[in-house]
């Protein structure tokens, strides 16, 4: 019913060259890709232009990581959501817990960028998840819950155009990951907390985990019901380690 979708997340990794490379042998395989399954790529700003036009007509689509809180003006080394629109990039991250953590990214401004990226009518990739002392606390679900407030009062057509990923802080890039059964846990608890205010429609909605996905648990976690594909860093940077990962979502 949902379609499920895979995105990679490459952060700051990849010189040109190797960007160019990871995206056309990513295509090259696409062939092999489930049919049920959207495919995107988040590459760093500087090769979105570049790789957005190599591959119109590309199953493997690119999105941005991040984006702007702010409209246009002075705001050095920001890079805003209508540019991206202005270059045919549709979608991009927003929330990711680097962002919020390394970064500093408050609710608010992460609110900020959410309604930034729906005025150009671009698809928003919202990030959420909760830091190891939140779970060991057992406060995780107050902060996901917190989190989600970010995209709890929107208009329903604006709403459509959220896709959701659970990102525990904790399975980020340590080669820890949730469960499948934690993982479900709270992708019910989110669809439920969408439930109270979009209803029906929060069916609709894609819920993505991310935190070292691979390989080898890839098809477990995908497999839960509420689970719905997968954000991935470190294993997207691999053409055919994130080829496997793409296929255990079909
Ligand atoms: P990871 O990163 O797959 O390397 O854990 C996931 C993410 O940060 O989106």
């Amino acid at each position: 019913m949902r379609k499920s979708i895979v995105a990679g997340n490459w952060k700051m990794n990849m010189s040109h060259v190797e960007a160019l490379n990871l995206y056309k042998s990513l295509s090259a395989l696409e062939e092999s890709f489930p049919s049920n399954v959207e495919v995107l790529v988040a590459p760093p700003y500087v090769y979105l232009n570049e790789l957005n036009n190599i591959g119109k007509g590309s199953r493997v689509k690119v999105i941005a990581q991040n984006c702007a809180s702010n409209e246009s003006g002075a705001y050095t080394g920001e890079v805003s959501a209508s540019m991206l629109r202005s270059i045919g990039i549709n979608s991009a991250i927003v929330g990711h817990s680097e962002r919020r953590h390394v970064f500093g990214e408050s609710i608010r401004e992460v609110t900020e960028k959410v309604l930034m990226l729906l005025k150009q009518n671009m698809q928003v990739v919202f990030c959420v998840g909760e830091q190891l002392s939140e779970r060991k606390g057992g406060s995780h679900f107050n902060v996901i819950s917190d989190q989600l407030q970010s995209v709890l009062s929107l208009e329903p057509s604006l709403f459509e155009k959220i896709v959701v990923a659970y990102e525990p802080v904790w399975a980020i890039g340590t080669g820890e990951t949730a469960s499948p059964e934690q993982a479900q846990e709270m992708h019910s608890f989110i669809r439920s907390k969408l439930n109270e205010v979009y209803g029906k429609q929060s069916n609709q909605t894609r819920i993505l985990y991310g935190g070292s996905v691979k390989p080898n648990n890839a098809s477990e976690i995908f497999g839960k019901q509420d689970v719905d594909g997968g954000l991935v860093g470190g294993a997207s940077l691999d053409a055919s380690v994130f080829a496997e990962i793409i296929k255990a979502a079909g």
